[in-house]
């Protein structure tokens, strides 16, 4: 069909302007034409050209200037017809087609993300006692580690698995988080030392960053920027804060809590040390200082919605008994585990988990049992967290493996879980691997 010289010239036209008017469309039109990509931008282009008003023509000699591969023998007779449709040379023609029919490069993120769907995951941690070695089979190798403190269990993991990766060719990503700010003088030993984030730092192989003064249920304007990945191979929290993982406050009331909080740590206030905001506890005589967030209540359901929409793999480690049993009241079935206003204790525990309770005291250090062989695993968790659209509302955990202990042969530690082993009068943490999956909306 021909094409009459007005229609070619008012098209030319608007190729021009297409392209001197969208900067950012044409530069990111560079990376539709690379050979590689070239074959998918073909398909969008001649979809898109196919949909538009252009007189049909026009259509048809467009679609016949498409090189079906970039480079090959039929470039030059295409490279003829492009330029007598747009006046512009090969290149730069397909890139002017992309702007004025507004195919758009796929938004690219900063990292890569975990795909890996939970079967597989499942599958690993059937076979593996170690979950972390999961680094070595997956891509990309990427961990979130939430209340990172002083980076200890970040070196670890590095030293155990950086070299590896780095034979294979493949970067470590790991992403470290605390809410404690480096600035100031309350939390003592949780502080990440200067030396070990330079340490981390220096090392090419992992591509690792720490956000210290950060909340993990603020990471808005972190996800935002792609400060942070999108979603992880292992999201891993070790020692989860307490008081904050020990209540779960949509089984506690307010009233319950504080009763609790005061009986068990003694009186507390806000105050101030020096310039900072602080919280004061008078606790067996002697009147202690915290960050002002040390008695927020957070509970196990936000800690466990957040790592399961962010992970393809959840790892706790060193949980301690109190924070053990409160998430377990949530991992469970029954809803008889999660009695209303009933604070978890060794005096209630036996009878709110029965046999569940008596087969995982009896778990030696060491031990390892899945949770699906006590109970049957609750099958859809509430949403508490204000969950971005890109995540699921709704998850549950396909598989969940608890193991007894705080330190285990090759499975990297935090510094917390190694103190444990001086804690006489503590009983012996958990290790809960998790396998998250989506639930589809009704
Ligand atoms: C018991 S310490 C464990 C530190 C480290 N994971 C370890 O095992 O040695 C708990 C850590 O969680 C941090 N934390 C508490 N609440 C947090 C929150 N909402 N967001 C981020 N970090 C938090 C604390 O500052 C502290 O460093």
């Amino acid at each position: 069909m021909p094409v009459d010289s007005d229609s070619l010239a008012a098209f030319r036209k608007q190729v021009s302007s297409a392209r001197s008017l969208d900067v950012p469309s044409w530069d990111a039109s560079r990376h539709l034409v690379s050979p590689t990509n070239w074959p998918a931008t073909r398909k969008t282009l001649t979809d898109a050209i196919e949909v538009s008003s252009t007189p049909d023509g026009l259509k048809q000699h467009l679609m016949a200037a498409l090189p079906a591969v970039l480079g090959a023998e039929d470039r030059a007779s295409s490279a003829d017809l492009l330029k007598q449709l747009t006046g512009l040379p090969p290149t730069k023609a397909l890139r002017a087609l992309c702007v004025l029919f507004d195919v758009r490069p796929k938004s690219t993120t900063k990292w890569p993300l975990s795909t890996v769907s939970p079967e597989t995951i499942d599958r690993f941690i059937q076979e593996h006692r170690n979950p972390f070695d999961v680094l070595l089979e997956q891509v990309p190798a990427s961990v979130l580690d939430l209340g990172a403190g002083d980076l200890s269990f970040a070196e670890e993991l590095t030293t155990l698995y950086e070299p590896s990766l780095t034979a294979l060719n493949r970067p470590l990503v790991l992403h470290c988080l605390d809410r404690l700010d480096p600035s100031s003088q309350l939390g003592g030993p949780l502080h990440a030392p200067p030396l070990r984030l330079n340490r981390l730092r220096a090392k090419s192989g992992l591509q690792f960053r720490f956000y210290g003064d950060q909340d993990m249920f603020a990471l808005d304007a972190l996800e935002r920027d792609q400060r942070l990945a999108a979603r992880y191979l292992i999201v891993t929290c070790w020692a989860p804060a307490t008081p904050t993982f020990a209540y779960e406050p949509t089984r506690l009331s307010p009233h319950c809590l504080a009763e609790e909080l005061r009986r068990t740590k003694g009186d507390f206030r806000q105050t101030r040390h020096e310039k900072e905001a602080a919280l004061e506890v008078q606790h067996a005589g002697r009147s202690l200082l915290f960050p002002p967030w040390k008695f927020d209540i957070r509970g196990p359901l936000a800690l466990l919605e957040l790592m399961a929409t962010r992970g393809a793999l959840c790892v706790l480690g060193a949980v301690d008994s109190q924070v053990c049993w409160e998430i377990l009241s949530q991992l469970i079935d029954d809803p008889r585990v999660r009695p209303a206003d009933l604070v978890l204790s060794s005096e209630t525990l036996p009878e709110v988990f029965g046999e569940t309770y008596r087969r995982l005291s009896a778990l030696p250090i060491g031990g390892s049992c899945l949770l699906s062989d006590l109970a049957p695993l609750r099958q859809s968790f509430p949403s508490v967290l204000r969950t971005p659209s890109d995540k699921p509302a709704s998850y549950r955990f396909r598989q969940v493996r608890i193991q007894r202990g705080a330190l285990f042969e090759g499975i990297p530690a935090s510094s917390t879980a190694r103190r444990f082993q001086n804690m006489a009068e503590e009983t012996p943490p958990w290790l809960l691997t998790l396998v998250p999956e989506p639930v589809a909306p009704f």
